[in-house]
């Protein structure tokens, strides 16, 4: 072998050499990539954790706008037995009622309406009546039972906000029912509050509950259809 071979061969070797250290870096960066990926992803939910403060593991993630501007992904949940759904809401004017019927056409399932024992006062009065019912966290009594609640799998949550949360009616469902194992979707109506926190606040009231992206809607925007912005909220959730 003269000196121009042995040289030649030494090149060859090294680009060999040069040739697998780089697909293995490539590769290598490839998997990191994706470990960003994955960790981009973590850490956005953990944004979302940070955004809204003491965010619960069971709060799968929240919704934060109406189904329309929703951006937030939304774990899928198909339904297969819709027999397994139940829709329980508290309403006192009516727009948290429309919101629980066009649910109800669109999916099915059972309802149940939460009527108070002692009937709430109208007009100002109500304005009065609940703010100290809050102030002295009161448990309203729930008129009747739900029967075979441990059938149910998912349950639809409605209410509207009541002095920046949900009406303390709610919380006497919560402390009623014990939703363990069971899927929980939240929606409300409001007047500017949005959820007001109360998604987060469910998810804190049953920690062995799966609470799924809730959505608010405007009570005034109840007087429009609001059916297209709930079909694409429930399709969001696999429905
Ligand atoms: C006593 C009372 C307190 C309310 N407090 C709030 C509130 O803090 N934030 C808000 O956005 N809307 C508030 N609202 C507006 C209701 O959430 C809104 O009108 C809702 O759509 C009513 O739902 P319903 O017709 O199903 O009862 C309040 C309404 C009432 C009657």
């Amino acid at each position: 072998m003269n000196k121009k071979t042995i040289i030649g061969i030494i090149i060859a070797v090294i680009i060999i050499i040069a040739d697998v250290v780089g697909y293995a870096m490539l590769s290598g960066n490839n998997e990191s990539e994706n470990t960003m990926q994955g960790g981009t992803n973590t850490e956005n939910s953990t944004q979302v954790a940070d955004s809204n403060t003491m965010e619960s593991e069971n709060l799968v993630n929240e919704t934060t706008d109406e189904a329309t501007n929703n951006t937030n992904t939304t774990e899928n949940t198909t339904t297969d037995n819709q027999e397994n759904v139940l829709i329980i809401y508290f309403s006192e004017t009516g727009n948290t009622e429309k919101f629980a019927n066009i649910i109800h056409d669109q999916i099915g399932g059972d309802m149940f309406k939460i009527e108070p024992v002692t009937p709430y006062p109208e007009g100002d009065e109500l304005f009065d009546y609940t703010r100290e019912e809050r102030d002295e966290n009161r448990r309203p009594e729930i008129q009747g039972t739900i029967e075979n609640f441990e059938q149910y799998d998912t349950v639809f949550i409605g209410y509207p906000i009541w002095w920046y949360q949900m009406p303390m009616i709610m919380y006497t469902l919560f402390d009623n029912y014990d939703f363990s194992g069971k899927t929980i979707i939240p929606f409300n109506t409001h007047e500017g509050s949005g959820e007001g926190g109360t998604y987060e606040d469910i998810a804190e009231l049953e920690p062995n509950a799966t609470i799924l992206a809730g959505l608010p809607i405007r009570g005034g925007n109840m007087q429009q259809d609001q059916t297209e912005n709930i079909r694409t909220w429930l399709s969001e959730l696999g429905f």
